[in-house]
């Protein structure tokens, strides 16, 4: 039974059990910041589970992709050299919503496996949580399992609920006991059943497993019960088909042996049993599907995991000998495989191929240098590969740790991991320090730190001076005139952080004898503020007291700016879809500009859309605001979290209009402050990656009154009211269109009537009317219509035309055909050109050239009667 019948066979069962057919959803789960990649067909339902979501459906039945890789669940080292590990899969489940229970999901798949897939009922064993009599007395009695194949699975992994039996999606979220379902491959294969000491072999396989939704686990681990018992089941469609088409590999199934054949013929390997080219196979997958879904490779959170899956199948590419961009190539073959089931991967397939082959160029570069480093690194027959190398590998060679760590395996070499980790947190610090200064580098400081008050207020009296720098270096005073950066104990100076520039302002004395000028704040150490600036007036000395005011109108409109974003981030999630996560952000005074993922342009109607929902927000004029908590509740509370980014243990959580997220920045204090809100840029910056820029307040006023500015002028011009400017310009388009056509026909018309005159220049020379003129202002389309009319008036004739625009010579030839044999067309016009700064050819009856001096011109003209003669 092929993949593609066993999926469809599934589906169909379930539907004709009441489910609901739901497609999958995608594998960046929809604004869930506890979980890094869809990884089971419960997902989509997390909160129809918790209650918090309603369907209108209470049965559902699904093929969800899947990927586990770089999270809980992680598999990545393995894949490829065993039989089973994927980082990415199809889960087939049903779903009961408060609906059935334990009875009806163990009877539904028992007549699924052996009534419709025909399983044979002695090779199934089950298991079930140690003390889930309910289930057991199930499997026995109602189903008829003997005994001796069901088997009871405890705490088996040392804490309380954590067993093979008891599954839970994340730290947190809705868990409960399970059952599960093996096959028996046969006494051919190495392993005990379930519960055994040999239960790590390969002869039986856990092919389904059925868990009894019960509970919801909350951050300190305490379970909770559901409002309803729910089901949750899931059975990959990989190890389901490897039992079906009778292999014991995964890799052997119709799926996989299209894909590791691609491998094959993209590397040339002919030994179709190499796990380089499984690994290749399975990678081709999680890639392709993620790029689908939104993941853009990169340096952090899930872009970083898609990149170290990228690179890890580049890397055994590499091994198999190919140092050419090839993995791009697999995705049409994926398509082939795959696509029916999944528009969504037909749909994307050029993007994904286009955003892989950048990640190749990109890697392969590296690639061949980092390998010869690490080949240099193991040649001694070390059987340990130092830290400081595999970091060197990472940093400078893009070498993601895994993919070190897997050539290091290969040769039985281990990585010293934490020699790896000291080195990049050493680099780590120096990138800190470096990054805290955008104006001065290296400031040296180990004072007390800066309290920020600028949530609620702009101006502070009685801030101390801690230390001032000049060129970079400490100083304990500074002189009128001079540049550096000021250090205060207290200040409401906002410092760069979060997307959100910092403050210019002022700092004075009391008798304003000494004033600084703030340009900018800058974080120095995480909680200490650079003022940076210039002191205009006075000496200011460590130790003095200043008052600290802020540019008040230069904060407003940066906050409103940074505002309006968090109100855009939400509408364009709204507006184009979950997978909408932000990549970027730079709030200032002028505008926000916002990168996200995203795989079209915006069209207009999608702008309109969010300018309307932001709009509406801004005049429904809510207050903002904003709370500490602990992350994990924030995150309970629906913030907005970004994932890969660190917090810290509080979190502040801002409310604004309807929106929620952490955000350290500062903000308006009610969302009417915002003003008028309006999109006025939207392009793409990188593969997948959209940017979109807008304007608040008195910006966005002053947008649009330039847009008015423009708008008038233009009407001015056309002496038509604004309201009219479209159908005018339409009117004047027509007309010029009209005017052109018109145009072309005198010009034909002109030449025709220059034709005639000029046919009475012609002179006899040995029985041929030979002619050369310039045609005043004539292109080569009139020369060409010109000379047709003479030929047909002179007979037997050689002619020469011309034709002056600037400072270029148009020139074309023509013989009749009876004259051709002594004539041609191509060196008469050769002869022309040659003497006017050009050249040409062309056919003995016609020929054009150019030249590029028409002073000339005259006198190359009259010398053609005497090449003629001599030619006749
Ligand atoms: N969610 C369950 C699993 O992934 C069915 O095993």
């Amino acid at each position: 039974m092929k993949s593609a019948e066993i999926r469809e066979k599934f589906l169909r069962f379930f539907e004709s059990k009441g489910h609901t057919i739901v497609p999958s959803s995608p594998l960046v789960p929809a604004n869930d910041p506890t979980l890094l990649f869809t990884n089971s067909g419960m997902v989509q339902f997390k909160d129809v589970f918790l209650g918090k979501e309603h369907r209108p459906y209470k049965r559902a039945t699904s093929s969800q992709r899947s990927v586990r890789a770089g999270g809980k669940h992680n598999d990545l080292e393995n894949v490829g050299y065993t039989a089973r590990h994927h980082t990415f899969f199809e889960m087939l489940g049903n779903f009961s919503f408060g609906d059935y229970f334990k009875r009806e999901a163990i009877a539904y798949a028992w007549e699924l496996l052996t009534g419709v897939y025909g399983l044979p009922k002695e090779k199934l064993w089950v298991t079930v949580y140690q003390d889930d009599d309910e289930a057991h007395d199930i499997w026995a009695k109602e189903i008829g399992v003997p005994a001796e194949r069901i088997v009871r699975i405890g705490d088996n992994k040392g804490a309380p609920y954590a067993s093979d039996n008891f599954w839970q999606m994340a730290d947190t979220g809705p868990c409960g006991p399970c059952s599960e379902i093996f096959y028996d491959h046969g006494p051919a294969v190495w392993g005990g059943p379930p519960g055994s000491p040999e239960a790590d072999g390969d002869r039986y396989i856990e092919i389904w497993n059925l868990v009894f939704m019960q509970y919801d686990r909350d951050a300190s681990g305490t379970l909770h019960p559901l409002p309803r018992p729910c089901v949750d089941t899931g059975m990959g469609l990989e190890r389901i088909a490897a039992v079906l088409q009778h292999v014991h590999s995964n890799y052997e199934i119709d799926l996989f042996q299209v894909l590791i054949a691609a491998a094959a013929r993209e590397t040339g390997c002919t030994d179709l049993a190499n796990p380089s080219l499984r690994v290749i196979a399975d990678h081709i997958r999680a890639c392709a599907f993620l790029i689908v879904d939104g993941v853009i490779p990169g340096n952090e959170g899930r872009g970083y995991v898609l990149r170290r899956i990228v690179r890890r199948a580049l890397r055994h590419g590499h091994k198999l000998g190919q140092s050419q961009p090839f993995f791009h190539r697999l995705v049409a073959d994926l398509d082939r495989a795959m696509g029916d089931a999944y528009p969504e991967l037909r749909a994307a397939r050029d993007r994904v191929a286009q955003v892989l082959a950048q990640e190749e160029e990109r890697f392969g570069e590296t690639l061949e240098h980092g390998m010869a480093i690490l080949e240099a690194a193991l040649a001694g027959g070390a059987t340990r590969l130092d830290g400081e190398t595999a970091f060197k590998l990472y940093d400078t060679y893009g070498f993601p740790l895994d993919l070190t760590a897997d050539v290091c395996r290969e040769r039985g070499v281990s990585v010293d991991e934490s020699g790896f980790e000291s080195a990049m947190n050493r680099q780590r610090e120096q990138a800190r320090a470096a990054g805290k200064f955008k104006m001065a580098a290296g400031l040296d400081y180990d004072g007390q730190s800066t309290a920020f008050h600028g949530y609620d207020r702009l101006a502070l009296e009685g801030a101390k001076v801690l230390a001032l720098y000049v060129d970079g270096v400490s100083v304990p005073a500074m002189q009128g005139g001079q540049q550096g950066v000021v250090v205060l104990d207290n200040t409401p100076f906002y410092a760069e952080s979060g997307g959100q520039v910092g403050d210019a302002g002022e700092l004075w004395s009391a008798d304003r004898a000494v004033r600084f000028a703030v340009e900018d704040t800058q974080k120095i150490q995480a909680e200490v503020f650079g003022h940076h600036g210039r002191l205009l007036s006075g000496a200011l000395k460590v130790g003095d007291t200043v008052t600290a005011e802020v540019d008040a109108e230069r904060r407003a409109r940066t906050v409103r700016n940074h505002s309006a974003t968090h109100l855009m981030h939400k509408a364009l999630r709204e507006v184009l879809g979950t997978h909408v996560q932000q990549k970027g952000s730079l709030v200032d005074p002028d505008k926000t500009r916002f990168d996200f993922s995203h795989n079209a342009p915006l069209t207009d109607d999608e702008v309109r859309r969010i300018e309307a929902i932001v709009n509406r927000e801004i005049l429904a004029n809510a207050a903002t605001q904003a709370r500490l908590m602990g992350f994990d509740e924030a995150v309970k509370h629906g913030a907005m979290a970004l994932f890969g980014e660190k917090y810290g243990d509080r979190v502040r959580v801002l409310d604004i209009g309807t929106s929620r997220e952490l955000c350290g920045g500062t903000h308006v204090e009610r969302t009417g402050d915002i003003g008028l809100f309006k999109i006025v840029s939207e392009g793409g910056v990188a593969a997948g990656i959209r940017r979109v820029e807008a304007v608040t307040g008195e910006n966005a006023l002053a947008w649009v009154q330039q847009l008015e500015d423009t708008v008038n002028e233009a009407a001015a011009a056309l002496k038509a009211p604004a309201s009219e400017l479209s159908a005018k310009l339409g009117q004047m388009l027509e007309q010029v269109k009209s005017a052109e056509k018109e145009l072309a026909r005198l010009k034909s018309k002109l030449a025709a009537s220059q034709g005639d005159d000029l046919a009475g220049q012609a002179v006899e020379v040995g029985g041929l009317r030979v002619l050369a003129a310039s045609l005043d202002g004539a292109d080569v389309k009139t020369l060409r219509e010109t000379m047709d009319k003479l030929k047909d008036k002179l007979g037997s004739a050689a002619i020469v035309l011309a034709g002056v625009d600037g400072g270029k010579v148009s020139l074309i030839a023509g013989v009749t055909a009876d004259a051709t044999a002594r004539v041609k067309a191509g060196e008469l016009v050769n002869f022309v050109a040659s003497q006017v700064g050009g050249k040409g050819g062309g056919r003995p009856d016609m020929a054009q050239a150019g030249g590029t001096e028409p002073a000339k011109l005259p006198q190359a003209l009259a010398s053609v009667a005497d090449w003629v003669r001599e030619r006749v």
